[in-house]
């Protein structure tokens, strides 16, 4: 049985492969949309509409996920003038918006194609490199040549299996010291079960939500290398987890 990241990279392959062909005809195919680009696509419409930043639309649909205090107490906290920060699954840079003025760098990675050309052009002119990927695998990066790695709103999608590749990939980008923090669906809270229930749609569909245990996000943690794994449960659906290397080998 194939996998969904083996049809994407036969998809991928296709494509590529066909726009080299297509390409003397001034053709191209348009690639396949991934499941939030939908709603990416709408914010940009109706922001140019309005004259607004998407993300300000994006931040009003999005309200139920609690972006201001991740930022102030998850993210921020690990961010210096001078560090280089790699993000998983910016989307259109609702987080992304609030990071790139306060390091050096950013590495933003997405495997939404629409996604990506956005950003291009919604950061010309800031200090980013903006990768399309469509394994969990970042070839483009250097080992040890991060200083913090993000990813809000991405890991609470991952099966355990793909959350463990991605964790792996954080922590052989992170330098020595480094740290990981990213939010995930936790199951065990009354409203991490009531999320699962209004996301769950009909018997018989996959929810597009994954949801933990946070154990179960340390114990991935742990086996991707980390050693300091801090995880902080609240009362809604989503918990947080600031995942640090050591800061010798060994250690
Ligand atoms: C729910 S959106 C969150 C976007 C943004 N981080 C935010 O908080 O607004 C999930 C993002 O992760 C990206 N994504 C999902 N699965 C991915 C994967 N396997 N590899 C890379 N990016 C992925 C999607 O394209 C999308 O940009």
């Amino acid at each position: 049985m194939k996998t969904r990241g083996t049809t994407a990279r036969m998809r991928s392959t296709v494509a590529r492969w066909s726009n080299r062909m297509l390409r003397p005809f001034g053709a191209r195919l348009v690639p396949l949309a991934k499941p939030w680009d939908e709603h990416f696509q709408r914010w940009i419409a109706k922001a140019k509409q309005n004259g607004m930043d998407p993300n300000d639309i994006g931040d009003a649909e999005w309200a139920d996920d609690p972006l201001p205090h991740a930022l102030e107490r998850h993210y921020l906290p690990h961010i210096r003038p001078e560090s280089r920060v790699l993000e998983l699954g910016p989307g259109t840079g609702r987080l992304t918006r609030h990071l790139i003025g306060r390091c050096r760098e950013m590495v933003l990675i997405d495997y939404s194609e629409f996604a990506c050309e956005f950003l291009r052009d919604y950061l010309r002119g800031k200090n980013v490199s903006i990768h399309q990927v469509s394994t969990p695998r970042l070839p483009m990066v250097r080992s040890a040549s991060v200083d913090f790695a993000v990813a809000n709103g991405v890991f609470e999608h991952f099966d355990p299996e793909e959350t463990l590749w991605w964790l792996t990939e954080f922590h052989r980008v992170l330098k020595p010291g480094g740290t990981a923090a990213l939010n995930f669906a936790n199951l065990m809270t009354p409203a991490g079960t009531e999320w699962l229930k209004k996301w769950s749609a009909e018997p018989g569909s996959r929810c597009i939500f994954r949801f933990y245990h946070p154990e179960m996000m340390g114990a991935l943690a742990c086996a991707a290398g980390f050693t300091s794994v801090r995880i902080t449960t609240q009362e809604s659906w989503v918990a947080y987890a600031e995942l640090t290397k050591a800061a010798q080998a060994g250690v």
